[in-house]
């Protein structure tokens, strides 16, 4: 059976490795077209010969999503080679473990620019691309956009803001026939994002403990809920914040994460 997103095209920043890669490579399996964008040129050229050894027609360009130009630029690109965008998903993202009196103003700034200033850039340069009616666009988030966490003030304030993003597009978009939500997956194994929140082994089982389905989650959770949000089974869904967390937001051990930070 011919897969519904064969042909569509699928526009991922920051989908270059990780979880991110993961949905770009899970559309591609599907048949879809794929361009991702994230800043390291040798991350782009490797995640698109990725793609393409999967069957897709791929693309890429680096590019900084804090920079307005470069993200149009890049969308611009892609609707040139592939046509309207289908679908958008927003996960270029900054995270380090850092007690809040140590984030500099530049810390902050960086995390706030990557993650709510560039899901701001990347949806609006996309607007004038997307689908109308039938773009779903998928906005990455975190548990921190939901739940304060001990060492996660800035990116506490980021998610948060992204998730807000969600519902003011949806709001605006919605008359268009564009859906927007946010994914927010809980912690998922080998990905640089667990790296910098547990960085010491020995604390992993510790992590996996608190979490209610006892696992970490992995990129195919994450790229299922994704694929279900952009098909047609999920036309009546905007404007949500959906876990793929295995419960993880029911028992967020908030402050445990303090316990690697220096005093
Ligand atoms: P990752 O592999 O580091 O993915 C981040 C991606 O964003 C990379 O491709 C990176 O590539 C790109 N990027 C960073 N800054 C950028 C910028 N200024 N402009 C353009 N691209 C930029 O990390 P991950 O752990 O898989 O995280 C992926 C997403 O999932 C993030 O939104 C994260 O917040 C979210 N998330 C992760 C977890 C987890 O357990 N890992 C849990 C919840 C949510 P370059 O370095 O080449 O720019
Ligand atoms: N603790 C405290 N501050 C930190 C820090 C840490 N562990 N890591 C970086 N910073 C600060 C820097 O000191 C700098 O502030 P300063 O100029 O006042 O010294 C500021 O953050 C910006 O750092 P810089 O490396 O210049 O920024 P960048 O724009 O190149 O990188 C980051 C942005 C910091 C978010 C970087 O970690 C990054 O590129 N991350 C992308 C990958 C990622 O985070 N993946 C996981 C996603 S969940």
């Amino acid at each position: 059976m011919v897969s519904q997103f064969a042909g569509k095209t699928v526009f991922v920043s920051g989908g270059t490795s990780g979880i991110n890669l993961g949905i770009a490579q899970h559309f591609a399996r599907e048949g879809a077209n794929v361009f991702v964008i994230s800043r390291d040129s040798a991350k782009v050229e490797a995640a698109v010969a990725g793609l393409r050894a999967l069957g897709a027609q791929a693309d890429g360009l680096s590019a900084d999503v804090r920079q307005f130009d470069q993200v149009k630029g890049a969308l611009d690109q892609c609707a040139q080679t592939f046509g309207p965008i289908d679908i958008l998903v927003s996960g270029a993202a900054g995270n380090f473990l850092a007690k809040a009196e140590n984030i500099s103003s530049n810390g902050f700034r960086a995390v706030m620019e990557i993650d709510v200033l560039g899901t701001h850039h990347v949806m609006s340069a996309a607007f004038p691309h997307l689908r109308k009616p039938g773009a779903c666009i998928l906005n990455i988030s975190a548990p921190q956009g939901s739940v304060a966490m001990v060492g996660q003030a800035h990116v506490c304030a980021a998610k948060s803001g992204i998730d807000m993003l969600t519902r003011a597009l949806a709001l605006e978009w919605g008359p268009y026939g564009i859906r927007v939500n946010s994914v927010s997956p809980g912690p998922i194994a080998d990905t640089e994002g667990q790296k910098r929140l547990v960085p010491n082994p020995a604390a992993v089982q510790e992590r996996i403990d608190a979490i209610p389905l006892r696992r970490m989650g992995s990129l195919t959770d994450v790229s299922d809920l994704c694929l279900f949000l952009a098909s047609d089974k999920a036309a009546y869904i905007t404007g949500t914040v959906i876990p793929v967390d295995g419960g993880t937001t029911l028992n967020p051990t908030p402050t445990r994460m303090g316990q690697f930070l220096e005093d």
